[in-house]
């Protein structure tokens, strides 16, 4: 087993935690003038602008801001679905006029509608929504899946990165009162380095040439908004109460799209990593030449050129955090996890959290990465004893967090 495959399976453990300063530069709140640091709310939207133009520029590419997405198609698939406990649906979108169309599984708790409406998950998935789903109701991608199909290999995968990688413990969910969205994001744009190029050329002719994305993590970043513009005109969801949800490569994606996207009113990115919630600078677990290397379609070109010399780039993946301040968000973590740094990812909170304090709320109120209270302030860190991979545990959290903030009188 290569070193590199041993970190992926977990087979090392995070430092156990932080030790040393916190992660203060470049700070969050420094002024873009002569004028010192930002004391300002008022001052924040520029700050704000700057850092997400940075992070486009040297990380992501543009995001394709402008573009809207419309419903094209509707349908039940289930009105029994997860025995009973809510009702299974497909919306199928189309982005602008001529950009790709994808599909939405959508499940609803028996309970939700006009009166009573449901909070909503959005959930992107590398897997398609009829493995993520359990149900060969759903569309099946035109360029097939990647996951599902049960036999000995399914099994290897749930016992290596856990029961829950293809999909969430759904009854579990509907039973907490959420509404769950899944979209495959490779039918936004292909996940392949060789193909990934059609789904962004589509988007990029619809948008002006400075949105035109060239990375998919800022094609399925928006890709959350894309199914906002269609659920949120289904009055069985609350649009006030919604949840972008991903892990790893997904989890990436979840942070820039709500950073461009203030519908969203929550965040969990469950082991988001490098170019997540990961310090590009901390320089543990996975390198910008290992990632840049094996995924050149999810960035832009100017984030590979720090590959070796990450302690160059101009700007680092706290900012990343800042930008959804002061919405909730759940950084999830496991300490067998090193691949995604943990300890980065808890010194990029650390980084972040002058901007919630800024905007007037609690931010970052954890001691520490051992400290488990994940609902005592907006940016909270979750690390789960587990190696890279979802698992019942993880879901107990997500929900937990989500309820502190969307059921307030009830947790
Ligand atoms: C790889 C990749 C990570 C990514 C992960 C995932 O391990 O190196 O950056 O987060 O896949 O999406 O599971």
């Amino acid at each position: 087993m290569s070193s590199s495959c041993a970190v992926q399976l977990g087979l090392k453990r995070a430092d156990t935690d932080l030790t040393g300063p916190p992660f203060a530069e470049p700070a969050i709140l420094s002024a873009m003038n002569e004028q010192g640091q930002i004391t300002q709310v008022s001052q924040w939207p520029e700050r704000r602008e700057f850092l997400k133009q940075q992070l486009s520029e040297y990380v992501y590419g543009p995001y394709p801001s402008g573009v809207k997405a419309h419903q094209i198609g509707h349908k039940l698939i289930d009105e029994n679905y997860a025995n009973g406990a809510g009702r299974l649906e497909e919306y199928t979108i189309q982005i602008g006029e001529n950009g790709p169309r994808f599909h939405v599984g959508l499940v609803l708790p028996q309970s939700a509608g006009v009166e009573t409406p449901a909070p909503l998950i959005v959930a992107q998935s590398f897997c398609q929504n009829s493995a993520a789903l359990h149900h060969d109701g759903l569309t099946a991608p035109e360029a097939g899946g990647v996951c599902g199909g049960g036999g000995i290999m399914a099994s290897i995968i749930k016992l290596i990165f856990g029961e829950y990688i293809e999909g969430p413990p759904i009854e579990a969910v509907l039973k907490r009162g959420y509404a769950y969205a899944t979209i495959y994001s490779s039918e936004i744009a292909a996940d392949n380095a060789e193909t990934a190029h059609i789904g962004i050329e589509k988007i990029a002719s619809q948008t002006s040439p400075e949105n035109a994305p060239v990375g998919v993590i800022s094609a399925w970043a928006a890709g959350y908004g894309w199914a906002l513009d269609v659920l949120d005109q289904d009055m069985r969801m609350d649009t006030a109460r919604t949840a972008a949800w991903g892990h790893s490569r997904q989890g990436k994606a979840a942070l820039w799209g709500a950073a461009h996207d203030d519908r969203i009113e929550a965040i969990i990115a469950h082991q988001s990593g490098t170019g997540g919630a990961t310090l590009t600078k901390s320089l543990n677990g996975e390198s910008v030449k290992k990632i840049t290397e094996e995924y050149p379609h999810w960035f832009n070109d100017a984030y590979a050129s720090y590959s070796k010399r990450e302690s160059d780039i101009p700007i680092d993946q706290h900012a990343l955090i800042a930008l959804v301040a002061p919405r909730p968000v759940l950084l999830g973590n496991s300490w067998n996890d090193v691949w995604s740094d943990p300890n980065g990812a808890f010194r990029a909170a650390q980084g972040a959290d002058p901007a919630y304090k800024l905007l007037g709320v609690k931010g970052l109120a954890q001691s520490g990465m051992k400290d488990a209270d994940i609902t005592k302030g907006e940016l909270a860190f979750q690390i789960s004893k587990g190696h890279h991979g979802i698992r019942e545990y993880d879901w107990e959290d997500f929900l937990t967090f989500l309820d502190a903030w969307f059921f307030p009188n009830e947790s």
